[in-house]
């Protein structure tokens, strides 16, 4: 898709300021001035302290959140996209083909058996069932998921059993950019492992890795780079225009 070591990621001063309407409109500044590139292959590691815009970051990435200022850009080699304006069909698109999430819970949708939540992503994008099926069990197989379980709607299952499931639904559509928000938070030290073989045979196939782990042992496995947010971020209030020749 790219050649290696060019970014396929770039971001440029970006600036997120959260406005809370129910609150007479009290601007939340999140983010200030934060620019990162990432290459394929490459796991970039995100780091800083709790509320510091870890998860905000992943968010703008995925869509979810949107953009106060900055550029965020995907590089293609016919051209790039930048994704600070981008209408939702193109959100669907991209989210389906090119970025890759693992949310630090699971979503659970009420009825949907296990393995079916895991191969959908391969399903939404026209591949066979029965081979989306063998993928999905393949994964959640290595995952130690007990088969038992791979029927059933996760609704009921365990933290570490349902995470399982996100993670599993996460890596199988092989996305180029994969955004992963404390994956391994909930699982036990086996299950790790196997969590840091999926990270490391994603990054040899070339993927572009943005994560949040906060086990350090996971961490340093993992990552290429280690990049602290603090210096981009300060959790600072303002009461809504106060000031407006205000520059921090
Ligand atoms: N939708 C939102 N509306 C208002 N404020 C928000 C919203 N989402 C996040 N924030 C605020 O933005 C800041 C950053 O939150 P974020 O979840 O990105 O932190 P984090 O670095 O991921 O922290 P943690 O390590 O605890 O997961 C916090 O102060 C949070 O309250
Ligand atoms: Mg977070």
């Amino acid at each position: 898709m790219t050649a290696m070591n060019q970014p396929f990621l770039s971001v440029e001063s970006l600036d997120k300021t959260f406005v809370l309407h129910g609150q007479d409109g009290l601007r939340l500044e999140v983010m200030r001035d934060l620019s990162l590139t990432l290459a394929p292959g490459e796991c970039l590691v995100l780091a800083g302290r709790s509320g510091i815009g870890k998860s905000t970051l992943l968010k703008m990435l995925h869509g979810s959140y949107r953009v106060t200022g900055g550029r965020l850009r995907l590089h293609f080699e016919d051209g790039e996209l930048d994704l600070a304006d981008l209408p939702a069909h193109a959100w669907h698109q991209l989210r389906r083909d090119v970025i890759g999430y693992v949310s630090q819970f699971l979503r659970v949708v009420p009825r949907v058996p296990a393995v079916e939540v895991v191969m959908e992503p391969l399903l939404a994008r026209g591949a066979d069932a029965a081979e989306a099926r063998g993928k999905a069990e393949a994964l959640l197989a290595r995952l130690n998921l007990p088969e038992r379980l791979w029927s059933l709607p996760p609704g009921t299952f365990s933290g570490g059993e349902q995470q399982r499931v996100n993670i599993a639904r996460g890596f199988i559509g092989e996305h180029p950019l994969l955004l992963l928000d404390e994956p391994t938070a909930s699982l036990d030290a086996a299950n790790r492992d196997v969590v840091v073989e999926l990270i490391r045979e994603a990054k040899a196939r070339g993927t572009a890795m943005l994560g949040i782990f906060h086990d350090e042992d996971v961490r340093e496995r993992v990552a290429d780079r280690l990049l602290p947010l603090d210096r981009h971020m300060r959790a600072r209030t303002r009461l809504p225009d106060t000031d407006p020749q205000e520059t921090p």
